[in-house]
Protein backbone atom coordinates (compact mmCIF):
# COMPACT_ATOMS: atom_id res chain seq x y z
CA UNK A 1 0.00 0.00 0.00
CA UNK A 2 1.13 3.53 -1.15
CA UNK A 3 1.88 6.07 1.55
CA UNK A 4 1.72 8.66 -0.84
CA UNK A 5 -1.36 10.53 -0.32
CA UNK A 6 -0.93 12.73 -3.29
CA UNK A 7 -3.04 11.90 -6.23
CA UNK A 8 -1.59 10.10 -9.12
CA UNK A 9 -0.77 11.74 -12.16
CA UNK A 10 -2.65 9.24 -14.23
CA UNK A 11 -5.58 10.03 -12.19
CA UNK A 12 -5.48 13.38 -13.12
CA UNK A 13 -4.57 12.87 -16.87
CA UNK A 14 -6.90 10.85 -17.44
CA UNK A 15 -9.78 13.47 -15.98
CA UNK A 16 -8.72 15.95 -18.12
CA UNK A 17 -8.12 14.00 -21.45
CA UNK A 18 -12.15 12.92 -20.53
CA UNK A 19 -13.34 16.63 -20.46
CA UNK A 20 -15.72 17.42 -23.10
CA UNK A 21 -15.36 21.40 -22.60
CA UNK A 22 -12.86 22.67 -25.06
CA UNK A 23 -11.83 25.46 -22.46
CA UNK A 24 -12.38 23.87 -19.28
CA UNK A 25 -9.67 21.51 -21.46
CA UNK A 26 -7.05 23.77 -21.80
CA UNK A 27 -7.16 25.18 -18.64
CA UNK A 28 -6.56 21.39 -16.88
CA UNK A 29 -3.94 20.33 -19.14
CA UNK A 30 -2.24 23.75 -18.13
CA UNK A 31 -3.42 23.04 -14.24
CA UNK A 32 -2.01 19.26 -14.65
CA UNK A 33 1.04 20.43 -15.68
CA UNK A 34 1.77 23.01 -12.97
CA UNK A 35 0.79 20.22 -10.36
CA UNK A 36 2.63 18.15 -11.38
CA UNK A 37 5.33 20.83 -11.42
CA UNK A 38 4.86 21.58 -7.92
CA UNK A 39 4.96 18.18 -6.76
CA UNK A 40 1.54 17.67 -6.29
CA UNK A 41 1.15 14.52 -7.77
CA UNK A 42 2.44 11.13 -7.16
CA UNK A 43 4.34 9.13 -9.92
CA UNK A 44 1.60 6.72 -10.21
CA UNK A 45 -0.05 4.70 -12.82
CA UNK A 46 -3.15 3.40 -10.76
CA UNK A 47 -5.80 3.94 -14.16
CA UNK A 48 -5.69 3.88 -17.69
CA UNK A 49 -6.23 6.47 -20.50
CA UNK A 50 -9.08 6.65 -22.31
CA UNK A 51 -9.50 5.04 -26.09
CA UNK A 52 -10.95 8.37 -27.10
CA UNK A 53 -10.84 11.60 -25.19
CA UNK A 54 -13.67 13.68 -24.20
CA UNK A 55 -14.73 16.57 -27.01
CA UNK A 56 -17.73 18.74 -27.48
CA UNK A 57 -20.87 18.38 -29.66
CA UNK A 58 -19.55 20.68 -32.47
CA UNK A 59 -17.35 20.92 -34.40
CA UNK A 60 -18.80 18.29 -36.04
CA UNK A 61 -16.04 15.84 -37.48
CA UNK A 62 -15.74 14.61 -41.05
CA UNK A 63 -13.56 12.42 -43.03
CA UNK A 64 -10.90 14.03 -44.87
CA UNK A 65 -12.74 14.02 -48.03
CA UNK A 66 -15.61 15.38 -47.15
CA UNK A 67 -14.12 18.66 -45.41
CA UNK A 68 -15.76 22.19 -47.62
CA UNK A 69 -13.10 24.19 -49.54
CA UNK A 70 -12.03 26.89 -47.51
CA UNK A 71 -12.74 29.27 -50.92
CA UNK A 72 -10.54 31.84 -52.18
CA UNK A 73 -7.95 31.81 -50.10
CA UNK A 74 -8.01 35.45 -49.38
CA UNK A 75 -11.93 35.45 -48.88
CA UNK A 76 -13.11 36.35 -45.56
CA UNK A 77 -14.64 33.07 -44.77
CA UNK A 78 -11.54 31.28 -46.11
CA UNK A 79 -9.78 33.15 -43.67
CA UNK A 80 -11.84 32.37 -40.60
CA UNK A 81 -11.63 28.91 -41.96
CA UNK A 82 -7.85 28.67 -41.68
CA UNK A 83 -8.01 29.64 -38.12
CA UNK A 84 -10.55 27.55 -37.12
CA UNK A 85 -8.43 24.31 -38.52
CA UNK A 86 -5.34 25.09 -36.77
CA UNK A 87 -7.44 25.56 -33.05
CA UNK A 88 -8.82 22.23 -34.03
CA UNK A 89 -5.21 20.65 -34.14
CA UNK A 90 -4.10 22.27 -31.64
CA UNK A 91 -7.56 21.24 -28.96
CA UNK A 92 -6.40 17.72 -30.39
CA UNK A 93 -2.63 18.32 -29.42
CA UNK A 94 -3.62 18.48 -25.93
CA UNK A 95 -4.82 15.17 -25.99
CA UNK A 96 -2.27 13.75 -27.75
CA UNK A 97 0.34 15.42 -25.09
CA UNK A 98 -1.47 13.89 -22.48
CA UNK A 99 -2.14 10.73 -23.84
CA UNK A 100 1.83 10.24 -23.73
CA UNK A 101 2.22 11.08 -20.65
CA UNK A 102 -0.33 9.26 -18.99
CA UNK A 103 0.24 6.38 -21.11
CA UNK A 104 3.98 5.84 -21.46
CA UNK A 105 5.23 7.49 -18.43
CA UNK A 106 5.09 4.17 -16.26
CA UNK A 107 7.99 2.76 -18.22
CA UNK A 108 9.26 6.29 -19.60
CA UNK A 109 9.85 7.67 -16.27
CA UNK A 110 9.87 10.72 -14.75
CA UNK A 111 11.60 13.28 -16.87
CA UNK A 112 9.04 11.82 -20.10
CA UNK A 113 6.08 12.62 -17.64
CA UNK A 114 7.33 16.15 -16.91
CA UNK A 115 8.66 17.06 -20.48
CA UNK A 116 4.87 16.28 -21.92
CA UNK A 117 2.54 17.55 -19.53
CA UNK A 118 4.91 20.71 -20.24
CA UNK A 119 3.90 20.47 -24.23
CA UNK A 120 0.20 20.14 -23.33
CA UNK A 121 0.43 22.80 -21.33
CA UNK A 122 1.62 24.84 -24.15
CA UNK A 123 -0.83 23.14 -26.68
CA UNK A 124 -3.36 24.43 -24.07
CA UNK A 125 -1.81 27.89 -24.67
CA UNK A 126 -1.83 27.70 -28.48
CA UNK A 127 -5.54 26.45 -28.25
CA UNK A 128 -6.40 29.60 -26.31
CA UNK A 129 -4.71 31.72 -28.72
CA UNK A 130 -6.32 30.88 -31.61
CA UNK A 131 -9.62 30.53 -29.87
CA UNK A 132 -9.10 34.50 -29.00
CA UNK A 133 -8.50 35.36 -32.46
CA UNK A 134 -11.10 33.26 -34.07
CA UNK A 135 -13.61 35.47 -31.41
CA UNK A 136 -11.45 38.37 -32.79
CA UNK A 137 -12.34 37.78 -36.47
CA UNK A 138 -16.36 37.28 -35.22
CA UNK A 139 -15.90 33.44 -34.92
CA UNK A 140 -15.67 30.45 -32.74
CA UNK A 141 -14.16 27.30 -32.25
CA UNK A 142 -17.14 24.74 -33.16
CA UNK A 143 -18.12 27.04 -35.89
CA UNK A 144 -17.25 25.35 -38.88
CA UNK A 145 -16.52 21.20 -39.26
CA UNK A 146 -12.73 20.32 -38.33
CA UNK A 147 -10.72 17.21 -39.38
CA UNK A 148 -12.06 13.59 -37.91
CA UNK A 149 -8.32 11.94 -38.97
CA UNK A 150 -6.65 13.40 -36.04
CA UNK A 151 -6.40 10.84 -33.40
CA UNK A 152 -6.31 8.10 -35.81
CA UNK A 153 -2.24 8.14 -34.83
CA UNK A 154 -2.61 7.93 -31.49
CA UNK A 155 -4.91 5.09 -31.63
CA UNK A 156 -2.68 3.39 -34.04
CA UNK A 157 0.34 3.62 -32.01
CA UNK A 158 -1.69 2.82 -28.26
CA UNK A 159 0.74 0.23 -27.77
CA UNK A 160 3.79 0.93 -28.33
CA UNK A 161 5.70 3.98 -27.09
CA UNK A 162 8.75 4.15 -29.67
CA UNK A 163 5.87 3.95 -32.70
CA UNK A 164 4.06 6.86 -31.23
CA UNK A 165 7.03 9.08 -30.72
CA UNK A 166 7.82 8.25 -34.14
CA UNK A 167 4.76 9.45 -35.82
CA UNK A 168 2.93 12.22 -33.55
CA UNK A 169 6.08 14.59 -32.81
CA UNK A 170 8.55 13.58 -35.22
CA UNK A 171 5.91 13.14 -38.45
CA UNK A 172 3.15 14.98 -37.62
CA UNK A 173 4.24 18.02 -35.50
CA UNK A 174 7.39 17.90 -37.73
CA UNK A 175 5.17 18.85 -40.28
CA UNK A 176 3.71 21.63 -38.79
CA UNK A 177 7.68 23.03 -38.91
CA UNK A 178 7.58 22.79 -42.96
CA UNK A 179 4.16 24.30 -43.95
CA UNK A 180 4.11 27.08 -40.94
CA UNK A 181 6.86 29.27 -42.39
CA UNK A 182 4.41 30.00 -45.84
CA UNK A 183 1.33 30.15 -43.45
CA UNK A 184 2.83 33.32 -40.99
CA UNK A 185 4.14 35.03 -44.71
CA UNK A 186 0.51 35.09 -46.03
CA UNK A 187 -0.95 35.78 -43.03
CA UNK A 188 1.33 38.83 -42.34
CA UNK A 189 0.82 39.94 -46.38
CA UNK A 190 -2.98 40.01 -45.58
CA UNK A 191 -2.44 42.09 -42.93
CA UNK A 192 -3.06 40.48 -39.72
CA UNK A 193 -0.10 40.87 -37.74
CA UNK A 194 -1.54 39.75 -34.54
CA UNK A 195 -2.41 35.86 -36.51
CA UNK A 196 1.59 36.29 -37.79
CA UNK A 197 2.43 36.49 -34.28
CA UNK A 198 0.65 34.02 -32.69
CA UNK A 199 2.02 31.62 -35.52
CA UNK A 200 5.57 32.43 -34.64
CA UNK A 201 5.44 32.09 -31.42
CA UNK A 202 3.53 28.58 -32.04
CA UNK A 203 6.33 27.46 -34.59
CA UNK A 204 8.75 28.03 -32.15
CA UNK A 205 7.19 26.02 -29.45
CA UNK A 206 6.54 22.98 -31.97
CA UNK A 207 10.54 23.28 -32.49
CA UNK A 208 10.87 22.34 -28.83
CA UNK A 209 8.03 19.65 -29.00
CA UNK A 210 9.57 17.87 -32.17
CA UNK A 211 13.12 18.09 -30.59
CA UNK A 212 11.90 16.42 -27.22
CA UNK A 213 9.87 13.97 -29.04
CA UNK A 214 13.47 12.86 -31.21
CA UNK A 215 15.06 12.88 -27.70
CA UNK A 216 13.33 10.52 -26.50
CA UNK A 217 12.63 8.55 -29.76
CA UNK A 218 16.96 8.46 -29.75
CA UNK A 219 16.92 7.08 -25.64
CA UNK A 220 14.35 4.50 -26.86
CA UNK A 221 16.12 3.46 -29.47
CA UNK A 222 19.19 3.46 -27.31
CA UNK A 223 17.67 0.97 -24.64
CA UNK A 224 16.64 -1.73 -27.68
CA UNK A 225 19.99 -1.58 -28.35
CA UNK A 226 18.91 -0.60 -32.29
CA UNK A 227 20.39 2.48 -34.68
CA UNK A 228 17.63 5.87 -34.25
CA UNK A 229 17.34 5.84 -37.85
CA UNK A 230 16.80 2.60 -38.72
CA UNK A 231 13.68 2.17 -35.71
CA UNK A 232 12.11 5.37 -37.23
CA UNK A 233 11.93 4.61 -40.55
CA UNK A 234 10.35 0.73 -39.74
CA UNK A 235 7.73 2.16 -37.88
CA UNK A 236 6.96 5.35 -40.04
CA UNK A 237 6.69 2.86 -42.40
CA UNK A 238 4.22 0.73 -40.64
CA UNK A 239 2.01 3.13 -39.31
CA UNK A 240 2.56 6.26 -40.71
CA UNK A 241 -0.62 6.45 -43.23
CA UNK A 242 0.59 9.61 -45.37
CA UNK A 243 3.47 10.41 -47.28
CA UNK A 244 6.31 12.32 -46.16
CA UNK A 245 6.57 14.86 -48.55
CA UNK A 246 9.18 17.65 -49.36
CA UNK A 247 9.74 20.97 -49.12
CA UNK A 248 11.00 20.62 -46.11
CA UNK A 249 12.18 23.43 -43.32
CA UNK A 250 15.83 22.09 -42.96
CA UNK A 251 16.50 24.73 -40.72
CA UNK A 252 13.68 24.64 -38.38
CA UNK A 253 13.73 20.67 -38.40
CA UNK A 254 17.48 20.65 -37.88
CA UNK A 255 16.85 23.12 -34.29
CA UNK A 256 14.43 19.98 -33.73
CA UNK A 257 17.22 17.53 -33.76
CA UNK A 258 15.89 16.09 -36.86
CA UNK A 259 19.10 15.64 -39.70
CA UNK A 260 18.20 15.91 -43.38
CA UNK A 261 19.57 11.94 -43.81
CA UNK A 262 16.76 10.64 -41.51
CA UNK A 263 13.70 12.32 -43.36
CA UNK A 264 15.39 12.64 -46.93
CA UNK A 265 15.45 8.97 -47.33
CA UNK A 266 12.04 8.20 -46.31
CA UNK A 267 10.59 11.11 -48.91
FE1 LIG B 1 0.76 23.42 -30.70
FE1 LIG C 1 3.09 20.65 -30.41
Amino acid sequence: MSLDHRPSVSAAIRATMLECNPHRKAMAARKVARDWRLGRLAFEFDVTMPDQPGRPDVPELLPPGRMPKRGKAGSERGRIALWHALAHIEFVAIDLALDMAGRFGAEMGEQFVSDFLAVAADEAMHFALLGRHLRALGSHYGAYPAHAGLWTAAHDTRHDVAARLAVVPMVLEARALDVTPATVERVRAQGDESGARILERILDDEIRHVRCGANHFADVAKRLDLVTADLWKSLVSRYFRGTLKPPFNDSARLAAGLSRDLYAGVA
